[in-house]
């Protein structure tokens, strides 16, 4: 006789080799706790209604709760000859506490078993990974406020574009990491959600509660169908999705981060904690930390289209291929959550290299709109105030200076509406002080900003 909890109509058992192949135990032991939580809710709610009598339901809640402890402890050991955590559980409870124990599965199967662990799981992971991502912008803003006043180059095409404050360009990081939150927080409303008591995929005969058992493990609902309940991964789909795009977001600022602490830029400098060297060149301090970020990218995306991939043309309701959504999703959890703490580290204590960044922007170009906007704000149109500028810039590249070092006299020539008072205008600082429109990078507006943000985080 085969050892299988599902054994009965079957003369012979699988080899190893092939369960193995079958198995989950070897990653969703991951779901160990929520499997005992999902089952203690489904015993009380059994209990309650009467379907088991007071005595088997206190039997089987006293072997659950062993386990737990155990489980706890990390002294639980699995076989894959029971193929996965839902089964290796029952059959340790069942050793445990006698043939009781084979009561715990009464109106339920392992399909809507595993889809509840998975909210479960889900749920307070999502949760966490809002909670860092909160850190990590307390961090941005923290390095915010301390250089509201600090100029910096701006760019498009990655070529000097228009001065900014330091704290313009960290922000806007600030408000994307707010989506990203804005999208966990949203997807938390179907993570939310019991599939406990779907059955196989039709329901059951017996006179459950779905509702009950859905209060006692704090979810806010239940799904509404069996079928969809036992077949709905959308939920961790949406996650990976927002997981997706919050790693597109930490690793464009990697790839800054990458930049700006390399000897050509020399923005900023990643504290020693942060760094790692060179196991043959003894002067290298590399950004390793932002460059894995940048790279585990990689890897939840493809957790992201591995699952669509998986779930596309998939028939109602559960098929074994659902297994798969399993190991994309911890690895994310895992990726996303190690990133956002690191990142969180990084920033905090990164050095602003401010003198560097402010003698950049004055012996460049990322002047050159202030005067034609000058010329323009004194009547001239504004293409013409760009010919005129950029006349200015060519002779400036001949000369080999930029547009502050040009006498008076060599900018009438090609305007007489220019004065002595454009040097002031030419003044990186006035560049960005005076772009002062709502959102803009003027300082005042910057303050305005972070501001708001720290009323988002309760911190106002
Ligand atoms: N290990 C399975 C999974 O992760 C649990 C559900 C199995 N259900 C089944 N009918 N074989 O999807």
């Amino acid at each position: 006789m085969t050892e299988k909890l599902w054994g009965g109509r079957f003369q012979k058992t699988a080899e190893e080799w092939v369960d193995e192949f079958g198995a989950s135990i070897g990653f969703d032991r991951e779901l160990v706790l929520e499997d005992l939580e999902g089952s203690t809710a489904h015993v009380k709610m059994l209990g309650k209604c009467g379907i088991l009598t007071q005595e088997e339901t206190d039997a089987i809640l006293g072997g659950l709760e062993k386990l737990k402890e155990q489980a706890k402890a990390d002294e639980l050991e699995y076989s894959v000859e029971l193929e996965d955590i839902h089964l290796n559980l029952e059959k340790k409870l069942t050793d445990d506490i006698g043939p009781v124990g084979g009561k715990l599965h009464t109106g339920r199967s392992r399909n809507d078993q595993v889809a509840t662990d998975m909210h479960l799981y889900l749920k307070e992971r999502t949760k966490e990974i809002i909670a860092l991502t909160e850190d990590f912008q307390k961090a941005i803003l923290e390095q915010a406020e301390a250089h509201v006043e600090t100029l910096a180059p701006g760019y498009t095409h990655l070529q000097r574009a228009q001065p900014v404050s330091f704290a313009h360009h960290l922000m806007a990081y600030f408000w994307m990491l707010e989506r990203d939150k804005g999208r966990f927080t949203d997807s938390l409303k179907r993570v939310d959600l019991s599939p406990l008591g779907a059955g196989a995929l039709a329901g059951t005969t017996f006179p459950i509660d779905r509702h009950y058992s859905a209060e006692l493990l704090g979810f806010a609902g239940v799904y509404e169908n069996s079928m969809d309940a036992v077949s709905d991964r959308d939920f961790i789909v949406e996650f990976l999705s927002a997981s997706s795009l919050l790693m597109a977001h930490l690793s464009r600022l990697a790839e800054e981060i990458i930049l700006w602490s390399s000897q050509e830029f020399g923005f900023i400098e990643l504290d020693d904690a942060f760094s790692t060297g060179s196991s043959i060149m003894p002067q290298k301090k590399n950004p390793d930390m932002a460059e894995l970020i940048r790279g585990k990218t990689g890897r939840v995306y493809g957790n992201l289209i591995g699952l669509l991939t998986t779930l596309k043309g998939l028939p109602l309701a559960y098929n074994k291929d659902m297994q798969e959504d399993k190991e994309g999703m911890f690895d994310t959890v895992k990726t996303v959550t190690g990133s956002l703490r690191i990142f969180a580290g990084m920033i905090r204590t990164m050095t602003v290299n401010a003198d560097v960044m402010e003698q950049e922007v004055s012996k460049d170009f990322s002047n050159a709109t202030e005067l034609a906007d000058y010329l323009a704000a004194k009547g001239m149109p504004f293409r013409e105030a760009h010919e005129v500028t950029g006349k200015l810039v060519f002779t400036c590249i001949r000369k080999g200076c930029v547009l502050k070092d040009l006498s008076l006299s060599d900018m009438q020539e090609e305007s007489t509406l220019i004065e002595e008072d454009i040097y002031d205008v030419l003044a990186p600082v006035a560049a960005v002080r005076r772009r002062n429109s709502y959102g803009g990078t003027g300082f005042d507006q910057v303050r305005v900003q972070i501001g708001k943000a720290k009323e988002l985080l309760g911190e106002a």
